[in-house]
């Protein structure tokens, strides 16, 4: 049979879009572990490029800053940024959601994303998590999850992560930065955060990381029948 014959079986994908601090990573990062699905956290190429722009003394709201700092990022360079604590920070986050409105940034940004979603590194599926991966990256994913959770519960949360890893931080300030996360990421002209009409959502306000994965893996296995 002539190779472009063999018909390609496409591997299962799973969505997980949500709200910053509302656990999608942990939920996504333990969701491909279960399957054996490659993960890809899809806030670390808005974070990588957010921080290009800061690193070189630009203003992550410059919209032909950003659109160049995208263009010019490699898949390699995300993988070198990947244990650096400054792509953590909340600084990069909130530079991250600046530079995540500049439609040339969202574009670029996007072909790796569904290269990845097509073909996974070890072939089997891929769970991507986002903002925007079941309405814009990836419409036909097996499952979309949409997780969120109280804004006072993601700040108190936040505010944990940061002070254990030893960086300054006040309560107020935080929510106070989450609330204008929010509002940017969800009234951005393109690809603005909103569940998917067909996403299961999770709000894991009173929920723990163990529950908050069992309700996911419980409606993956019901609607696309893995796991
Ligand atoms: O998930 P995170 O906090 O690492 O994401 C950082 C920012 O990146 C977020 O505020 C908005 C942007 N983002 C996006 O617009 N689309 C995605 N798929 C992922 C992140």
């Amino acid at each position: 049979m002539n190779p472009a014959e063999i018909p390609q079986v496409a591997t299962p994908v799973i969505a997980i879009d949500g709200t910053a601090a509302s656990g999608k990573g942990t939920v996504a990062r333990r969701v491909a572990e279960a399957l054996g699905f490659d993960h890809l956290d899809t806030g670390a190429l808005y974070r990588a490029v957010g921080l290009a722009v800061l690193r070189s003394g630009g203003d992550p709201g410059d919209a032909a800053a950003a659109a160049r700092a995208a263009q010019s990022l490699r898949p390699g360079d995300i993988g070198g940024l990947i244990g650096d604590p400054a792509l953590r920070s909340e600084t990069t986050g909130s530079a991250a959601s600046k530079v995540a409105v500049v439609p040339a940034v969202r574009e670029a940004l996007l072909d790796f994303q569904r290269g990845f979603a097509g073909h996974p590194p070890r072939g089997r599926g891929a769970v991507l998590d986002g903002r925007d991966i079941g309405t814009v990256v990836c419409p036909d994913a097996a499952a979309k999850l949409f997780v969120t959770a109280d804004v006072e519960v993601r700040a108190e949360r936040r505010l944990k992560e940061l002070l254990g890893r030893g960086a300054p931080a006040i309560y107020a300030a935080v929510l106070e930065d989450m609330r204008e996360r929010d509002a940017r990421d969800s009234q951005r002209a393109v690809a603005p955060l909103r569940p998917a009409a067909d996403a299961f959502l999770l709000d894991t306000s009173s929920l723990d990381a163990d529950q908050a994965f069992e309700a996911a893996m419980s409606f993956i296995r019901t609607k696309a029948g893995i796991g």
